[in-house]
């Protein structure tokens, strides 16, 4: 079965190595950090601008789509991105680590419910936002766009082979949603942008973003993992009923709802960083609510600043993820980062807390849906559940 699992032809990147082709596949991750030994890696093959909906506007005059239109993603973007994602599996692959990669449907197809109909689908170059894997269950998100409702379609080969060739996977699915218009707040892109930040701000700590509570919703990219404490931050794309409902999921975890300074959040994977245990990195400008600070403090956790992007200065073009992006890493174990190559300030920063930096080049990637954490899902990682803060504080 594992001989079948890779499809070089079909993704332009190498075979797995025989050392990690001959190891039985095992799912098993509990946190960001432990020794990586299988991963998926998205593709940027088909992505399209997608067509505007309650949760989500994109709007680019500048760059050939703005508001109101979409459709593919140009051909030398979709191209440039794709060889960075092979090289990067490639080079993964070289270490050691199993790689699989999602199967893209045609992301222009218009996509209906008995409740909706949308005129496009998105992409499957991040498959964070749609699979948790903790410990050896593979969980696959509500999502909350209708353009992503269908994207779960991309990784079914992928999860059926995990299923099948471990006998003890739990393969989940959280209830699909409705997305109806009952979902969403009406008009409140019309507006939000034009609030001033700290009305914006109020918004994100009150919990007053797009989503209403109608339904359970929540992307994974929005948990991030730390062993039995599990933090899910409140977003435009998860709402404080996807909280309860993950909560609910995962009895044997804590599992906390975070907010922090960010007028625009959207997965917690470039603001609130798990480096190593008793090491996180958080974006400077994303502040995390005090009470969270203290508790990872109280357990002996230093926070680290991340340093400003060298991406600062040059958005990419098409892009909605924020500069922050730099500090969306891949660990390939407690000492090893991936790092986009650019980010060389920050990779300085890293290493002098004695980390291994790869230099990765990604930037190409960045407008498919975001950075090295972004791109990957880890299904493999060594070591088991423990407890990372064995101390209480206030809500935590
Ligand atoms: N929204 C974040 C930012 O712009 C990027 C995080 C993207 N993460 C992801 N899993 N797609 O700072």
């Amino acid at each position: 079965m594992t001989e079948q699992r890779t499809t070089p032809a079909q993704d332009g990147s190498a075979p797995d190595s025989p050392g990690a082709s001959e190891r039985p596949v095992r799912v098993n991750a509990w946190n960001g950090w432990d020794p990586l030994r299988h991963v998926i890696v998205g593709r940027a093959e088909g992505t399209v601008v997608q067509a505007p909906e309650h949760a989500v506007r994109r709007d680019y005059p500048d760059d050939g789509f703005p508001l109101g239109t979409y459709g593919p993603m140009p051909a030398d973007m979709v191209a440039e991105a794709d060889q960075q994602l092979d090289d990067f599996a490639d080079m993964l692959r070289r270490r050691g680590i199993r790689v699989d990669r999602p199967t893209p449907v045609d992301f222009t197809k218009e996509v209906s419910t008995p409740e909706w109909t949308h005129e496009s689908m998105f992409g499957c170059m991040p498959p964070r936002d749609l699979l948790l894997t903790v410990g050896n269950e593979v969980l696959e998100a509500t999502m909350s766009y209708r353009s992503r409702w269908f994207e779960y379609l991309c990784y079914r080969p992928v999860l059926q082979d995990l299923f099948d060739a471990d006998p003890r996977m739990r393969w989940e699915a959280a209830p699909k949603p409705r997305l109806t218009d009952a979902s969403y707040k009406a008009g409140f892109w019309d507006t939000y942008n034009e609030l001033p930040t700290d009305v914006q701000l109020a918004r994100v700590r009150d919990y007053d973003l797009v989503l209403t509570e109608a339904e359970p919703l929540f992307d994974a990219a929005d948990v991030a993992r730390f062993g039995k404490d599990l933090f899910v931050q409140l977003s435009f794309v998860t709402n404080r009923s996807g909280y309860d409902w993950l909560r609910r999921h995962f009895p044997d975890h804590r599992v906390h709802a975070v907010t922090s300074t960010n007028t625009h959040p959207l997965h917690i994977d470039a603001t609130w960083v798990p480096l190593r245990p008793g090491l996180v990195l958080h974006c400077g400008e994303r502040l995390a609510d005090a009470e969270l600070m203290e508790f990872f403090k109280l357990n002996d956790w230093e926070i680290v600043e991340a340093v400003q992007p060298a991406s600062w200065d040059h958005p990419p073009k098409l892009s909605f993820c924020s500069p922050w992006l730099a500090g969306n890493m891949l660990n390939l174990d407690a000492n090893t980062l991936c790092v986009e190559e650019n980010e060389v300030r920050l990779a300085e920063q890293l290493s002098s807390y004695g980390f291994e930096i790869v230099p990765v080049p990604f930037r190409a990637v960045g407008p498919f849906g975001g950075g090295l954490h972004c791109a990957t899902v880890d299904i493999e990682r060594d070591g088991g559940l423990e407890d990372y803060f064995p101390r209480r504080y206030g809500r935590f």
